[in-house]
């Protein structure tokens, strides 16, 4: 019997536990306080100020199954890898063990627990370079546990380097392992950095002893961590000797439900690619709304790329014979797949299948008709570029997403003006698309003063949101912090009066002056219930976590990082309150 999804995780889970790891839980899939990522893209990215140095709550030794998502491949979607969302399996060393502990773990739980022939498994190293040396000890740990000398390769930084996740931040030296798939080599130079199909990556191990700078340099961190990763989904393929992730047995009911509500034959590729295209982002949209905090589909951030992920399952499924209220029965199938894992599908479900309901009606209404006016743009087009003020057209009023015009452009060798499409797009002053999309690009969050300060605000906020509208409902529902300003999200049925946002400033800027210290503790999540702290109480392992108190103002659980008293915070203004989605308010304030 082949390995399952399930068991592979649990197997994970087990190894490391048994390893001195504590277990901890997926963080959400939408990074809190860090506002240059939509999505947390990697396990390692919601620790990553503990692999700058601050103290876990749950130790030094950590391992989880982490929820992903990165868009940067979506138009390879539909070929037998890719996939917008995916599980990364991992496990960290902050500060504590370092390779000749990690190596012959990473052999041991391949060849033992998932039972691969060492002969075909194959690793690379780093060659070294002027910014660190060749990973000779790697390798010869390596040679030490069983691998065959000619299956270890040096590679340079472009493939045995891994991080920063943004610009800047924690990165390394790695060592990746490699399933051979027994087909003969394509040539002399042949190794896993070729993409000729022989070598099949399944792990990461990353050595991350360096902090990138805004400037470029390298400088050493205080302290040596590991940090590896398994894409789950990949892993199977692997495993469950299949030649495409969607064959694997997360997946399969999936794609059966699919190919059973539209008919779709998949001996033709087209229609395959469709099947899959409709999997993987109907899975990904669920993974999305039904998060700790998820969002719904909207023109800004995290809620386009969410609603680019619907509509272009839509456009797709259409071609394969789906209809209306099919997308969100199969979005119920993920939900049933993986609701023991990630219990917040299953509380979500109904919100799930009615977000994505009202997606399909409010683009199916204008599809058809973009479809015609888009046929009829390439009809009488002079060049093979569409204009900048058609794409917008298209965009604005039939809710095309500029990537899916790109995309249907590409489909007939024509071009799209993104530049005249954005100079229109600024001059509609609906300013977010573009922001989100550069914000993919930026690094991660700047954990300075000004951000700390406004994070420090954000808690005083909500505690005075809560007092102030009287209203049990009212919870965080997002939080995004710029070093200029804070956003809040938050449940609440009404927009505020002006007296009511009067009196939640004069609530923080009390509290602000009454200067009171900002407090950290570690407990356990029943600990924090019992003290009164607010915040996410999602927790399947029972570890620690952090409580931040201000005074008798605020006690709400967090990650950090703060400002050590409320009286450096300055002057709090609201600048902005208006509505978010259905039932939830949007909030940004500014301390000055
Ligand atoms: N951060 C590394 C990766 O994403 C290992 O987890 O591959």
């Amino acid at each position: 019997m082949k390995i399952t999804g399930d068991e592979l995780r649990k197997k994970w889970i087990e190894f490391f536990k048994k390893r001195g790891h504590t277990p901890i839980s997926s963080a959400s899939l939408i990074p809190e306080n860090d506002p240059t990522v939509l999505f947390t893209t990697a396990g390692m990215h919601p620790l990553v100020p503990y692999l700058l140095g601050q103290p876990h709550p749950a130790g030094k030794r950590l391992c989880d199954a982490q929820k992903c998502v990165r868009t940067g491949d979506i138009d390879e979607v539909g070929d037998a890898t890719h996939c917008t969302f995916f599980e990364m399996l991992g496990n960290w060393s902050l500060g504590d063990y370092f390779k000749t502990e990690m190596v012959p773990w990473s052999y041991e739980f391949l060849t033992q627990e998932l039972g691969l022939d060492p002969d075909r498994l194959a690793v690379t190293v780093f060659e070294g370079d002027s910014d660190c040396p060749r990973d000779e000890e790697t390798a010869a740990l390596w040679e030490k546990c069983g691998i065959k000398k000619e299956n270890i390769f040096y590679l340079g930084k472009k493939h045995n380097w891994w991080g920063p996740a943004g610009q800047t931040g924690p990165c390394g030296p790695d060592t990746e392992m490699f399933f051979d798939t027994g087909k003969p080599k394509c040539g002399k130079d042949c190794s896993p950095a070729c993409d000729c199909g022989k070598y099949v990556e399944v792990w990461n191990d990353v050595f991350m002893q360096f902090n990138k700078t805004a400037s470029g340099t390298f400088e050493p961190l205080k302290q040596k961590n590991v940090d590896t990763g398994m894409g789950l989904e990949r892993a199977l393929m692997n495993m469950q000797g299949l030649k495409s992730v969607y064959d694997t047995d997360v997946f399969m009911p999936i794609v059966e439900k699919i190919k059973e509500l539209s008919g779709a034959d998949t001996s033709d590729a087209e229609a395959l690619r469709a099947v899959r295209v409709v999997a993987d982002h109907i899975r990904t949209a669920t993974f999305i709304i039904g998060d700790e905090r998820g969002v719904t589909p909207s023109n800004v951030d995290q809620g386009y790329i969410l609603r680019r992920l619907l509509r272009r399952a839509i456009r797709f499924g259409g071609a394969i014979g789906l209809k209306s209220r099919d997308y969100s029965a199969v979005a119920a199938v993920v939900v049933d797949k993986y609701k023991d894992v990630y219990p917040e599908l299953d509380a979500a479900r109904a919100k799930i299948v009615a977000e994505i309901d009202e997606e399909y009606d409010r683009f199916s209404r204008t599809l058809e008709n973009g479809m015609k006016e888009f046929e009829k743009l390439c009809k009488f087009l002079q060049s093979d570029i569409i204009p900048g003020k058609s794409a917008f057209r298209l965009y604005d009023t039939y809710g095309f997403p500029l990537e899916m015009t790109v995309e249907l452009a590409k489909e007939r060798g024509f071009k799209v003006d993104i530049d005249g499409f954005n100079a229109r797009f600024e001059e509609h002053k609906n300013l977010s698309h573009a922001g989100a999309e550069q914000r993919f690009k930026g690094g991660l969050a700047d954990t300075g003063e000004l951000t700390a300060r406004l994070h420090t605000a954000t808690h005083l906020m909500h505690r005075a949101l809560k007092q102030v509208l009287n209203d049990d409902s009212v919870n965080q529902r997002g939080s995004n912090i710029t070093p200029e300003r804070l956003r809040f999200d938050f449940s609440f049925g009404r927009a505020m009066t002006p007296e009511e946002i009067k009196a939640v400033e004069d609530k923080v800027n009390a509290a602000i002056a009454a200067d009171v210290p900002v407090t950290c503790e570690e407990m356990t999540v029943d600990e924090a219930k019992a003290a009164g702290a607010v915040g996410l109480f999602a927790s399947k392992y029972g570890e620690k976590v952090k409580v931040y108190t201000m005074g008798e103002y605020s006690k709400e659980i967090c990650g950090g990082p703060h400002a050590a008293r409320t009286g450096e915070l300055g002057h709090f203004r609201i600048v902005k309150e208006q509505s978010s989605s259905a039932g939830v308010r949007r909030i940004k304030a500014v301390l000055e």
